[in-house]
């Protein structure tokens, strides 16, 4: 078997043996064990997208009903009202679901969790705010760059007779993070900090190194967002901008092709971020989709052997090893997360899909 089926076979198996022990959804690893959330918080997506991708790959009766209950506990989510994250959480959950099984409830949901985030778009600023949940005027101008990754719900719910008004929204969002994350070395910002009214105040950071850094989870939902948003809108400046943080990435990761967990971090102890690694691979073949370009398609190939070869631990109960969720806030440094690992298979499988 080559290295690529292996790493698949691997993935399914490991969830498969996974499903038969979680009954809440797996969060972030602490010593190489899952902790677990029972709402899912912002990640829930994630563990039950995961099981949707094994299912269609192994039509497995137990996977199936395994992937319909923790489906069905995410539907109530649909109406969170301060939360950014509704496309992590009902993309790889709700509508994989719908498009496997053809229920109903599950599409609903997803319109609905689609309407739940257009209606916090801050019309007279022009974005959706990330972490309103946290509460507090300090918040209601923060922007950040993971919510790109959130925008391709509206865009599906539009396509799905959700309205030309989602589209606005995506695009008006995405405009304004263009004109102030992206920087001109193709790097982003984390958050940007804008006044109620849009007016552009302040670059900044939470979960990286320094405000001008560039954390490499970042890069990665810049990368995998833009790159979506621009094959499901067909957009020549998403399209280029995505470019332009591939080149940054392209450029900045380590010989070893596993990107340290902010690529400004010059400490010789920096610790890595495999869950960017699975992200921006994910990111680079929507890219390379896009554009043909067989640079982006042989870079994604070589993190993911890379990340194959380092990171499949039978230590951590997690897909794959040494990734860091917060480094700053001490949280899941050199563990697992549920999103590297969804990420990882799903562009394992993507590239399966782009070699066959
Ligand atoms: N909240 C998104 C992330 O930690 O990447």
């Amino acid at each position: 078997m080559n290295w690529l089926d292996s790493a698949i076979q691997h993935c399914v198996t490991k969830t498969t043996l996974n499903s038969r022990k979680f009954k809440d959804f797996p969060h972030i690893t602490e010593g190489g064990k899952y902790q677990f959330t029972l709402d899912g918080v912002w990640t829930g997506g994630f563990w039950t997208g995961l099981l949707w991708l094994c299912y269609e790959e192994q039509r497995d009766p137990e996977l199936l009903t395994a992937a319909k209950g923790f489906t069905e506990r995410l539907l109530p989510r649909a109406n969170d009202s301060r939360n950014h994250d509704l496309g992590f959480m009902f993309y790889p959950s709700a509508i994989a679901g719908w498009r496997l099984t053809g229920e109903e409830s599950y599409h609903a949901a997803a319109l609905n969790a689609a309407e739940s985030l257009a209606r916090q778009f801050n019309e007279a600023g022009g974005f959706i705010p990330g972490w309103g949940f946290f509460g507090g005027e300090e918040w209601a101008g923060a922007v950040l760059i993971d919510t790109l990754m959130n925008l391709p719900l509206l865009v599906w719910a539009s396509d799905n007779d959700g309205g030309d008004r989602l589209l606005r929204v995506v695009d008006t969002h995405t405009a304004k993070a263009l004109d102030n994350h992206l920087r001109a070395d193709g790097s982003v910002f984390h958050v940007y900090h804008f006044s109620p009214q849009g007016e552009p105040l302040q670059g900044d950071t939470y979960q990286g190194l320094a405000p001008g850094s560039a954390w490499s989870r970042g890069q990665g939902w810049a990368i995998a967002g833009l790159s979506m948003l621009a094959g499901a809108r067909g957009n020549k400046r998403y399209r280029e901008a995505a470019q332009q943080v591939a080149q940054f990435i392209m450029a900045n990761l380590p010989a070893d092709r596993i990107p340290l967990w902010d690529y400004r971090d010059g400490a010789a102890s920096a610790p890595k971020d495999a869950s960017a690694g699975a992200i921006s691979a994910f990111g680079l073949l929507r890219l390379f989709k896009i554009t043909q370009k067989a640079e982006y398609l042989s870079c994604a190939e070589e993190m993911l052997k890379a990340l194959s070869e380092s990171c499949l631990s039978d230590e951590n109960e997690g897909l794959l090893s040494h990734a860091t969720a917060d480094l700053p806030h001490s949280l899941g440094i050199d563990e697992a997360t549920i999103y590297g690992d969804y990420y990882f298979l799903k562009a394992l499988l993507e590239l399966k899909k782009t070699a066959d």
